[in-house]
């Protein structure tokens, strides 16, 4: 049987339109989700959409629909969008689905059997668009600290989830397992949260009704983020499927999530499957957020980027390449249209476009398009497929453990060593002596060959080009690299195409 791998994007609002965030964090999904299925793996990825809370139900009133219909319309864009992005999901769910409540319900329903959900009152600082309570001391000039908007003092009767009993248990369970929470500066910022100490969780809302209802209690709505988080189980069919999905697929690989959402996932989250003796999640990677040209990303700057818009213009993998390229997974960066052209005019169309055409040209310069078979390789020959092999071990190495740009820096290291191969053996010359046919042979067959395991390394990134590049060198496009990685896997004899150019230059700057 296949070893089995779950990875998870956060499920999105509804009440906001997709835009390059949301992209960001699926397309990593999608890259990992990929490489997984590439070498071998059952994978599950999930994602989906957030459609309940007091936030959907106001942008519902505004737009003179009921939250369900709003519901309706937005998940259709996100879903619209991730097909437009190539994304490969296996399940999409949303939290108004049965399956959802009923896991839900259920889950909320066996942490008060058992005695860590209790009806009590509370009376805090409330944040509306954030959904949040936060204490005296945490208020910022009595503001959100989060987003800086004012907040209000409310009480409600709620019911509240024994988050303190977990405190310990969790602490251990992070210091024991020091790669749970990624990156380590994240890791450590929760470590001292959790030690400030942890409080009991208003888990039920009474304010609105936009909600899954507390069992037994339907004056209460369970609270958004209970509601949420439950979405990465039930949608393995939880507490039904154990020995489906569930049995199969749980404890999840990885939860790939932006910063701003951290503490919910290894706080809030993993003290949830404590207290219903459920196993911990195996990683929660925070991810940086993206300014726009310096700025932070807002309607009210209308700066916020359209991810439909940059497919249209600049083509699908362009932009799955330059989001993921462009900075650390983990650290924040900036979005540009400068720096998105430069990206797609150097790293695509001059390093991997040039080293496509000039390949496949020459072959078919030289040999009318059927593959040279190579005879003995020289040092130069050997110094190259030594740092193709070496390459290829240290790519799993980084995708595995999400460092997505390292994993792209170190394939277009290949690239550039093919690009400098071509000068150093100068091809050109040797079609000059026919005594040289041999050794033209060899470089020609290296050449292809290396750019064929470049293709099938970009692959997960650049589903399209990877295929296409595989196309041109008379290999099934649906190849993966996953038993395919050996040095020597093209058969000499077959037909190569001359390729057209892959990436077209962008050439004026707008
Ligand atoms: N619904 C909750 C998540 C519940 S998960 C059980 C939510 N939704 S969201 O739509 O507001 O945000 C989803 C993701 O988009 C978050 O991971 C967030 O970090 C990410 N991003 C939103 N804006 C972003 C940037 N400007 N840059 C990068 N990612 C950003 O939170």
């Amino acid at each position: 049987m296949k070893p089995a791998f779950y990875i998870t994007t956060p499920i999105y609002y509804v009440n906001d339109v997709p835009h390059i965030g949301h992209a960001y964090t699926t397309l990593a999904c999608d890259v990992l989700a990929r490489y997984k299925r590439a070498k071998g793996y059952e994978v599950f990825f999930l994602t989906g959409t957030d459609e309940h809370g007091q936030k959907v139900e106001k942008a519902a009133q505004t737009k003179g629909e009921t939250p369900l219909e709003l519901a309706d319309r937005v998940m259709k864009r996100f879903q619209a969008l991730w097909e437009k992005l190539n994304i490969d999901n296996s399940d999409f769910i949303r939290t108004t689905q049965e399956r959802h409540k009923k896991g839900v319900s259920h889950l909320f329903t066996l942490l008060k059997e058992k005695g860590d959900i209790y009806l009590g009152e509370y009376e805090d600082w409330y944040c509306t668009p954030c959904e949040t309570f936060w204490t005296e001391t945490q208020l910022m000039d009595g503001n959100c600290p989060d987003c800086g908007r004012p907040t209000d003092k409310l009480k409600e009767e709620s019911y509240f989830f024994r988050m303190s009993q977990y405190q310990d248990a969790l602490l251990k369970h992070i210091e024991a397992n020091p790669d749970f929470i990624q990156p380590r500066s994240r890791r450590n910022e929760i470590l001292s949260f959790i030690r400030e100490g942890l409080r009991d969780l208003s888990i039920s809302r009474t304010s609105f009704s936009w909600g899954i209802p507390v069992p037994g209690d339907e004056r209460h709505v369970i609270y958004v983020w209970f509601d949420a988080l439950s979405n990465y189980i039930t949608a393995l069919g939880y507490p039904d499927d154990p020995d489906g999905n569930y049995g199969r697929f749980w404890p999840v690989d990885a939860h790939v999530i932006g910063k701003d959402i951290l503490r919910f996932h290894s706080v809030y989250w993993p003290t949830f499957l404590l207290a219903a003796g459920l196993p911990l999640p195996k990683k929660v990677f925070a991810h940086g957020w993206w300014t726009v040209e310096g700025q932070k990303m807002s309607k009210s700057l209308a700066n916020v980027v359209e991810p439909n818009m940059l497919v249209d213009k600049y083509g699908v993998d362009a932009i799955r390449y330059f989001l993921l390229r462009e900075v650390p997974f983990g650290l924040d960066g900036d979005f540009s249209h400068a720096a998105l052209v430069h990206r797609i005019n150097s790293d695509l169309a001059n390093d991997l476009g040039n080293l496509v055409s000039r390949s496949t040209a020459m072959v078919n310069k030289y040999f009318d398009g059927v593959l040279p078979a190579p005879e003995e390789n020289t040092p130069v020959d050997e110094q190259l497929i030594e740092q193709f092999q070496l390459a290829i071990w240290g790519i799993d190495n980084t995708v595995s453990n999400l460092m997505f740009n390292k994993a792209l820096q170190n394939m277009w290291e290949l690239v550039s060593a093919s690009n400098k191969y071509i000068d150093t053996t100068a091809p050109w010359s040797l079609a000059k002596n026919p005594d040289d046919r041999g050794r033209l042979s060899t470089v020609m067959y290296n050449l292809l060959e290396g750019t064929r395991l470049i293709a099938l390394l970009i692959k997960p990134f650049m589903p399209e080009t990877g295929g296409k590049i595989l196309s041109i060198l008379g290999c099934s496009p649906e190849l993966e690299i996953g038993g395919h990685e050996q040095w020597g896997g093209l058969t000499p004899g077959i037909q190569i195409e001359k390729a057209a150019p892959l990436f077209p230059r962008i050439e004026n700057n707008d």
